[in-house]
């Protein structure tokens, strides 16, 4: 059984039985958090960037349980400055795990250390394939993304302001065909208030993908 697990903002745990991956864990300060960073366990811990609101505590999680950070190259240099265990990657690349494969994907978002680059993540685990986009603009080449790899869950930001708001979410979506959409980066602060249940019903509507709401604390199978 696969379990995804959304603890609020842009982070969320994808685990089974074997390997529990964290993604984006901004757990402290974050006011919609469903988790304390000191409760997580997990083995590999995946950021899309370096803003406070991603990079979290990804650092301090690292170090207590030992877990590898997986990110771009200059935000894996800056976790392993920090004496974590880090695995650099860059955009276009994929590398194998002992649960599939990463392929880090591109993100139009800043990424919070000089020189860096935001990034999405395609993850294989054990066979189902998970995109968390990252904070990311709409770009068309996630149509490319939806023929790469045959999606299973989307994990789309719709906050705006910052990020695709749900309009562009909802194009998305339909680039990238996935068999499900969650949406996420929504309602931690007023800046980003949106109506996921507003963006459910167009998604469904007009694109006919379903969209699961994940309330912070919730969780969902993947089937
Ligand atoms: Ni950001
Ligand atoms: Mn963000």
């Amino acid at each position: 059984m696969t379990e995804l697990k959304f603890l609020g903002h842009a982070c969320f745990l994808l685990k089974n039985d074997k390997v529990t991956l964290l993604f984006d864990p901004f757990l402290t300060d974050n006011p919609i958090s469903a988790a304390s960073a000191g409760e997580i366990d997990c083995q590999y811990i995946l950021v899309s960037h370096a803003h406070a609101d991603h990079l979290g505590d990804a650092v301090a999680i690292a170090k207590r349980t030992g877990a590898t950070i997986v990110s771009t190259a200059e935000v894996a240099r800056l976790c392993a400055e920090q004496n974590v265990k880090a695995h650099a990657m860059h955009l276009g690349g994929k590398h194998g795990f002992e649960f599939g494969f990463v392929r880090i994907t591109p993100a139009f978002h800043g990424s919070g250390v000089p020189g860096g680059h935001a990034c999405g993540f395609i993850v294989n685990f054990f066979g189902k394939i998970i995109y968390h986009a990252g904070d990311t603009a709409i770009f068309g080449d996630m149509a490319l993304l939806g023929r790469l790899e045959s999606i299973d869950a989307a994990l789309l930001p719709i906050g705006d302001n910052f990020t695709m708001g749900p309009q562009d979410a909802a194009e998305a979506a339909h680039m990238l065909q996935p068999k499900l959409v969650i949406p996420m980066h929504y309602n931690t602060w007023p800046l980003i208030a949106q109506s996921p249940e507003a963006f459910q019903e167009d998604v469904q509507t007009r694109f006919k993908i379903p969209v699961k709401i994940l309330h912070p604390g919730e969780a969902t199978e993947l089937k």
